[in-house]
């Protein structure tokens, strides 16, 4: 099972330069030419739909919408406060999710996953900490997650039968006041009523970064490797919905242990496929995991940022056809600062009635 990266599903709010947004039908041909390209011999895609809410960067937006008027505390001015979002522009909101499932169900792919995870929309309407509302959206746990409910069944209302939902939850916050693990597994219940296919766990927020294992140093998670598999174990005793884990992963002992104590049913694997789009096949013949690069460490609560970009290059490293790179934190800055100010040029170009240059013009112009 291959799931896409966040697709956008509003052109209006993007979390990075040149997402890939599923908002009108009129690209089918791309969506369809996608799908086939992730689906051969077998495999099957997923379509990750999101919305950044507050976690919009100012120089994506500064307009960002959420569900209360609380702002992303990072770097000073790196995110403006957001608009509260009006009660009766959430059935719009809603009725986005859903067309953007019902395209890419259109386009061919096996299912979608919402991102109910790492600070978006979604995990901004479950966490009281960025949920002050006081409607039918805001308050107790069984109205915070009325929006991601809601979502389920407008798409199951649009997408034809056997087509695959899935949810990415947080296991917690990781903040004090935020969502936290017996409310995951409350939420996990509701979810699992609703008859989701895949639930997959991760967590944190661009304010706690714990998904890419930033603080994760303590003796039991290094033996366990994967971030949030204690709380797998407990999520597992409270539901039956088939469990995908993502976060930590890299040896076949560690993968095999976490599916033969039946804690998870899915290893999910998100930097290491950047090195060795072979590693399942490897894992599943009982083969050891290759070794993986890291990024370069700052040991600054932006390291997750630099991680990110790192693993970005690295990836139009590979889409180019060449080895990996070993680019230290400044070229990585750098590279990603490239990238940001040829897309504001780019979107520039596109709103005074320019064309949106084709995919493959980016990346050549990225290598
Ligand atoms: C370059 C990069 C991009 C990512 N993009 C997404 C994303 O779009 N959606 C998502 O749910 N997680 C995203 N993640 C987080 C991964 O899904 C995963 O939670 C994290 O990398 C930890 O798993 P790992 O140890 O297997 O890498 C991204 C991670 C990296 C490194």
């Amino acid at each position: 099972l291959l799931i896409t990266g966040n697709v956008m599903i509003d052109r209006r709010h993007l979390n990075e330069p040149y997402n890939v947004v599923m908002d009108d039908p009129g690209n089918l041909h791309a969506y369809r030419r996608w799908a086939r390209a992730g689906q051969p011999d077998g495999t099957r895609a997923f379509v990750q739909l999101s919305h950044p809410g507050r976690q919009e960067q100012r120089s994506v937006s500064s307009r960002p919408i959420a569900p209360s008027a609380v702002r992303v505390r990072l770097l000073p001015g790196m995110f403006a406060t957001p608009r509260a979002i009006a009660a009766k522009e959430i059935p719009e909101l809603i009725a986005r999710f859903a067309r953007s499932a019902e395209i890419a169900a259109q386009g061919g792919f096996a299912g979608v996953q919402l991102h109910g995870a790492h600070g978006y929309l979604i995990s901004q309407f479950l966490s009281p900490l960025t949920n002050l509302r006081d409607d039918d959206w805001g308050g107790r746990l069984a109205n915070r997650a009325a929006f991601a409910l809601e979502i389920i069944r407008a798409i199951r209302r649009r997408v034809p039968n056997g087509f695959a939902i899935a949810v990415k939850l947080n296991s917690a916050d990781f903040q004090r006041g935020g969502f936290t693990e017996e409310e995951s597994i409350e939420v996990a219940r509701m979810l699992e009523s609703e008859g989701i296919d895949l639930l997959e766990l991760s967590g944190g927020t661009y304010e706690t970064p714990v998904m890419f294992g930033v603080g994760a140093t303590r003796e039991s998670t290094l033996r366990r490797e994967a971030y949030f598999l204690a709380h797998a174990q407990r999520l597992r005793a409270a539901v039956s919905v088939p469990l995908m884990l993502t976060g930590g992963f890299r040896t076949t002992d560690g993968m095999r242990r976490a599916v033969e104590t039946r804690a998870v049913d899915v290893v999910g694997l998100a930097r290491p496929l950047v090195f060795h789009d072979d590693l399942p096949a490897r894992v599943l013949s009982g083969r050891e995991a290759p070794a993986v690069p890291t990024s370069p460490r700052a040991g600054t609560r932006m390291d997750f940022a630099i991680d990110d970009y790192w693993h970005v290059q690295q990836i139009h490293q590979r889409a180019a056809g060449r080895p990996a790179h070993s680019r230290g934190m400044l070229r990585t800055l750098a590279g990603s600062l490239l990238t940001m100010s040829r897309w504001q040029l780019d979107r520039h170009r596109y709103r005074q009635g320019g064309p949106v240059p084709p995919a493959h013009e980016h990346e050549d112009r990225v290598r």
